[in-house]
């Protein structure tokens, strides 16, 4: 069976959220892609902070990573936040690169390397 490289946030046995890695392959094998969500009603208690800091760690080093990547909406500074905790760091801005509800936004690259 393969491993596991995404879990459930779990809050009194409900899972509430959830946060993973999208492991690369072929010349991308030693790079990852960081993502996570939290339902809102869970939102500002410090909870992503946590969940972010310690499965980055856990990707990096149990998969043996040099690097894990999270791009990030423009308009998302608390996100953005959760990452700088985590000790990734801003790369730079993908321009235009997501269309949504008919709106293009940039993405901001944050990442962690080993
Ligand atoms: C982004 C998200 C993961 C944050 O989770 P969370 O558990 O509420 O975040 P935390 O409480 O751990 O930390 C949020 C940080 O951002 C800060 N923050 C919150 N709103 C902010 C804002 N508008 N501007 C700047 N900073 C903000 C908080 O103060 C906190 O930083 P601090 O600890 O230095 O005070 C959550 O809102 C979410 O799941 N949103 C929807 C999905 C999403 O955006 N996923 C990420 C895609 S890249």
């Amino acid at each position: 069976m393969p491993e596991p490289t995404h879990w459930a946030i779990e809050i009194n046995g409900v899972a509430v959220g959830g946060v993973g890695v999208d492991l690369g392959e072929g010349i991308f094998a030693k790079s990852g892609q960081f993502g996570y969500w939290l339902g809102e009603q869970h939102w500002g208690r410090r909870i992503m902070s946590e969940a972010a800091r310690a499965v980055s760690e856990y990707a990096l080093s149990h998969f043996g990573l040099a690097r894990l990547e999270a791009p990030v909406f423009a308009w998302n500074p608390a996100s953005m936040r959760v990452l700088e905790k985590a000790g990734f760091v801003r790369e730079g801005v993908l321009r235009n690169s997501v269309l949504k509800d008919g709106q293009l936004i940039d993405q901001v690259l944050y990442a962690l390397v080993r």
